[in-house]
């Protein structure tokens, strides 16, 4: 491991391996869904759970409302996110929970972070460019039309949420790798201006685990409107657990007869069922494919795997809906533990720079 960190001195009880402290948050701005489940939380709160690391989860209201302007959503998306987290099995006594917005020391450490942050970095941003390159093609439209300095300066908020905890690891998707080189480097920047005070952190890439394939064929994602629900839809009109037999079964495949043999290496259903299922039953499924399984059947298996592992949880997500003080709790929990190291770092920070009292009064 190479982090370069000044401040990770903390070891196991048990061996010398360093304590990891782990770090990653999760846009206020959607309903969890399946891929969302898949990809970043079951292997959170697994990773966690068999381990001594130290964990920070956090709901990144603040990067939510760059793109979502729908305050109603930003509040649901909040509720909706937190309770699947503690619904799913997070112990919040055990990791350090919170809703970035309850943390101000952030906000405060992403002004200073800018102010050792050049311009040309944030230019060479992927969702900056990729805004930029989607004016581009219009004629007569500024390259900046309709970017907001949210927009653009995503990257230091973010860096400031992993640098005020001195995370070492952060998992992310793919896309989000470059925004941790951009921590490491303004991070590196401050410490060589100031004071060595911030740990460079390393993104954690998980190169197996795939991205879930969506309803209509493309990347499960809540920009293309083909997600399967993992609780359901708010306010829903049928059970949850009859939206999500609907949803699977709307998966597009070819036209392919019962009996036909199949290949599942190019089947949606097969490659969602394989996030679901152990070794043997995927073995087993991959035969049933070769002896022509019709597709109805298939997405009947796919719908039992996921539910016999889904529907533990709802109980109590619905209790977390219906109970949002709980979930507050929770959070002030949470925010009262993060503070604790943010007012410490913060302090830090602005002394280092020289942003301290003048003099003590008594
Ligand atoms: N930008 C991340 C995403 O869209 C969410 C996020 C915000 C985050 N702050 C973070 C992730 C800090 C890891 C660490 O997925």
């Amino acid at each position: 491991m190479n982090n370069n960190s000044p401040n990770t001195s903390s070891q196991n009880s048990t061996d010398s391996t360093p304590i990891k402290r782990i770090l990653t948050g999760i846009t206020t701005s959607g309903i969890p869904h399946l891929g969302n489940y898949v990809g970043a939380i079951r292997p959170a709160i697994q990773s966690i759970q068999n381990s001594n690391d130290e964990a920070f989860f956090f709901l990144a209201d603040y990067h939510g409302i760059i793109k979502c302007h729908d305050p109603t959503l930003i509040y649901e998306s909040t509720k909706a996110i937190a309770a699947t987290w503690i619904a799913c099995g997070l112990d919040p006594e055990r990791v350090t929970f919170y809703r970035q917005s309850d943390v101000p020391e952030i906000p405060e450490l992403a002004w200073i972070l800018n102010c050792s942050c050049t311009k040309g970095l944030m230019n060479r941003a992927h969702a900056y460019k990729a805004s930029v390159d989607i004016n581009n093609e219009k004629t007569d439209v500024d390259p900046d039309q309709g970017i907001t300095m949210g927009l653009f300066g995503y990257p230091v908020l973010m860096a400031a949420d992993i640098l005020m905890f001195n995370a070492t690891h952060v998992p992310v998707g793919r896309d989000q790798i470059q925004h941790i080189e951009m921590a490491r480097d303004i991070a590196g920047t401050f410490n060589h201006k100031y004071k060595p005070l911030f740990t460079l952190p390393s993104a954690v890439v998980d190169d197996e685990m795939p991205l879930l394939t969506g309803l209509d064929g493309r990347k499960m994602s809540k920009s293309y409107g083909n997600t399967i629900p993992l609780f359901g839809e708010l306010n829903p009109q049928v059970s949850p657990e009859k939206q999500m037999h609907k949803a699977i079964m709307k998966i597009v495949t070819n036209s392919q007869l019962p009996e036909e043999p199949k290949n599942p290496d190019d089947s949606a259903i097969f490659e969602i069922y394989k996030a679901f299922a152990t070794p043997t039953e995927i073995a087993d499924m991959r035969a049933q494919y070769a002896a022509g399984i019709g597709w109805g059947d298939a997405k009947q298996a796919l719908f039992d795997k996921i539910n016999n592992e889904i529907a533990p949880f709802r109980a109590r997500y619905e209790e977390l809906m219906a109970n949002p003080k709980e979930l507050e709790e929770i959070l002030q929990m949470g925010a009262d533990k993060a503070r604790r190291h943010s007012r410490k770092q913060l302090d830090k920070t602005r002394r280092a720079i020289g942003i301290r009292p003048l003099a003590k009064l008594k």
